[in-house]
């Protein structure tokens, strides 16, 4: 795969578009974990160094049309804080506002433009849409590896619709270098944990990772429906009742592949969805009516661990509990330090990605010891199945280069 090389790109006097992933955990209006930002530091300053115009284009959440809920406002401060300089703020990212405030810029400056989800026209990669947004720049940047498996408008059609030369960006070069070295031959046995709230986004991919890997651990609010399908009583626990079947044929596909699929033997649970809620441990088969499962219990870390450790490569996407909240981040916390331990003892190695699973492994203070931490989370998950991303694809230069000319 070639791409062009940024540090190559001239620059100067030129408004560089730069796709970056601005979508970070959120908590009462604050940014929660910088980290995404904290990668797209040196594509920002290297551009603006340079003399650059670094226009930063991102989405925020899933916003339902203009919702001032989801603004980027408080995190183009952030980044600003971050990167050490001031960002301006553009309250629309085409039109009058993103034109005025771009129309302004002198040479170095960074300018972020409002979440591009405002417009529906964004998620449905619309062309018209795309070529506003491409009219804004004389170049494109995708530092945006997070975001990569999604098709839409400021990421793919921005670069089919025109005729910006695309480079990537400085942190999306180091993942795709990274996943690029350890996905192609990953020793085995090969393991893949896959948390967080949500099946729905994830269930598909369950089924792809059935292929690739030996153990399936199955954690977060979405072992609740693989419980459910098992036909456990899961009380008052979050669960995607309609998506039953499809676990069900998860499992089913599992045995048929002769795959081990690893599911809580016991949670903690609790009456409320709170910090610090009062909550019990329990074996899976005795979640009562009016229990919610928040955590995994002690014998499913126990378990967990013991899998690991006949273990080669492990791929992580999603925590085990409700970890935003104490103490229902413990599972995870736990899990994280066993696998610092054995990564660092060279008996495992070891790839993290996803939003709330690099916030989970920094609360655990664990991320610089694994062998590497990707932003992404869907589109690190499907890059291990091997797909090139529709984010990359853009950016791809053909493999044969032109026949030279007479
Ligand atoms: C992510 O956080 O996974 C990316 O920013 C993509 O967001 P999305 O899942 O809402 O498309
Ligand atoms: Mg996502």
């Amino acid at each position: 795969m070639r791409f062009r090389n940024l540090a190559d790109a001239e620059v100067k006097g030129k408004r560089v578009l730069v796709r970056v992933d601005l979508n970070v955990p959120m908590r009462d209006g604050q940014v929660a974990d910088a980290t995404r930002i904290a990668e797209i530091v040196p594509t920002i300053t290297a551009l603006a160094d340079k003399g650059g115009k670094v226009i930063l284009l991102s989405h925020l959440d899933r916003p339902r049309g203009r919702d001032p809920q989801f603004s980027l406002r408080p995190v183009a401060a952030e980044v600003a804080r971050i990167v050490q300089r001031p960002v301006a703020f553009a309250e629309d990212c085409i039109g009058p506002q993103a034109e005025a405030a771009i129309a302004a810029m002198r040479e170095g400056d960074i300018l972020c433009l409002e979440n591009t989800r405002f417009h529906p026209e964004e998620e449905k990669r619309d062309v018209t849409f795309a070529r506003k947004l491409a009219a804004l720049g004389d170049i494109f940047v995708d530092d945006a590896f997070s975001v990569a498996h999604r098709a839409h408008a400021a990421n793919t059609a921005i670069v089919t619709v025109s005729d910006l030369p695309a480079y990537p960006g400085f942190a999306m070069q180091a993942e795709l270098d990274a996943l690029n070295n350890a996905f192609e031959t990953p020793e085995h046995p090969v393991a893949a944990i896959v948390g967080g709230a949500k099946i729905s986004t994830k269930l598909e991919l369950l089924g792809h990772l059935l292929a690739k890997v030996e153990t399936l651990i199955i954690g977060g609010g979405m072992a609740n429906t693989f419980l459910a399908a098992q036909g456990k009583p899961i009380g008052k626990s979050l669960c995607e009742h309609n998506l039953v079947p499809n676990a069900r044929d998860i499992l089913a596909k599992a045995k048929s592949l002769n795959r081990e699929v690893v599911l809580p033997v016991d949670a903690v649970v609790a009456q409320k969805f709170a910090e610090h809620a009062p909550s019990r441990v329990v074996p899976v088969e005795d979640v009562g009516p009016t229990d919610m499962i928040l955590d995994i219990g002690p014998r499913t870390v126990e378990y967990v661990v013991s899998v690991l450790a006949r273990t080669k490569t492990l791929v992580w996407n999603g925590p085990f509990g409700a970890f935003e909240f104490e103490p229902f981040d413990n599972g995870t916390v736990e899990v994280a330090e066993a696998v610092a331990e054995l990564t660092e003892a060279g008996r495992l190695v070891s790839f993290a990605g996803g939003g709330d699973t690099v916030a989970a492994l920094n609360a655990a203070s664990v991320t610089s010891r694994l062998t590497h931490v990707s932003t992404g989370g869907g589109a690190f998950l499907e890059s291990l199945e091997g797909r090139t991303l529709p984010g990359v694809q853009v950016l791809l230069l053909s493999e044969t280069p032109a026949a030279p000319r007479r």
